[in-house]
């Protein structure tokens, strides 16, 4: 399987990158390519600049890789219970060319944050819409407490019952 995993965040140092990069080492009997979402920097949407200028390239390449792709690993960040900026605006972009954004592919979702929470809302936001945008999202695990839980410096969650689980998540993908 060719699976693309990104984490929807954009910064720097996204706790949801290191956790999508762990995951993604885990599929090792697959091919997973890693994006990073910086790379597709695009101005806020707007209608205006739709109809002025058109929609960004950079939104066409990234559905691009979403076609590509046969299934989709996904850590979402959570800013105030939602998505990031950074990766509703992708979104938004991307629908305006396709609303099936997710173009029928499976996905395993994720998400982290240093709370206890683990950025569950975003994840239940983020699952529950994804059939809107031809999602089929085949599994979802939220990481609470991440630095409690994940070793920065091996780069690998540390938690033996959050392990078995996030295994468990990655199955689902390969039997998609
Ligand atoms: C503007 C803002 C809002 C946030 N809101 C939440 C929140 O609602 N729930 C939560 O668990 N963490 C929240 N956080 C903390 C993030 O979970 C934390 O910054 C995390 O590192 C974001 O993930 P990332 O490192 O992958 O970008 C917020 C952080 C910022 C900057």
């Amino acid at each position: 399987m060719n699976i693309l995993a990104f984490a929807a965040s954009n910064s720097r140092k996204s706790i949801n990158k290191a956790l999508v990069t762990y995951a993604a080492s885990l599929l090792d009997q697959h091919r997973v390519d890693m994006l990073d979402i910086n790379e597709y920097e695009m101005p806020i949407y707007n209608s205006d600049l739709e109809e002025g200028y058109g929609i960004p390239d950079a939104a066409n390449r990234f559905l691009d890789r979403i076609t590509q792709a046969d299934a989709l690993l996904i850590s979402f960040a959570e800013h105030n219970g939602n998505y990031t900026v950074a990766f509703k605006n992708l979104l938004d972009w991307m629908s305006r060319i396709n609303t099936k954004v997710y173009q029928g592919k499976p996905i395993v979702m994720l998400s982290t944050s240093p709370g206890p929470g683990g950025a569950n809302s975003v994840l239940s936001l983020a699952s529950d819409s994804a059939h809107y945008f031809g999602g089929n999202v085949v599994a979802s695990l939220s990481i609470p407490s991440f630095f409690d839980n994940f070793d920065l410096e091996n780069g690998q969650l540390a938690n033996a019952e959050l392990i078995s689980k996030l295994h468990a998540v990655l199955k689902k993908i390969e039997s998609a």
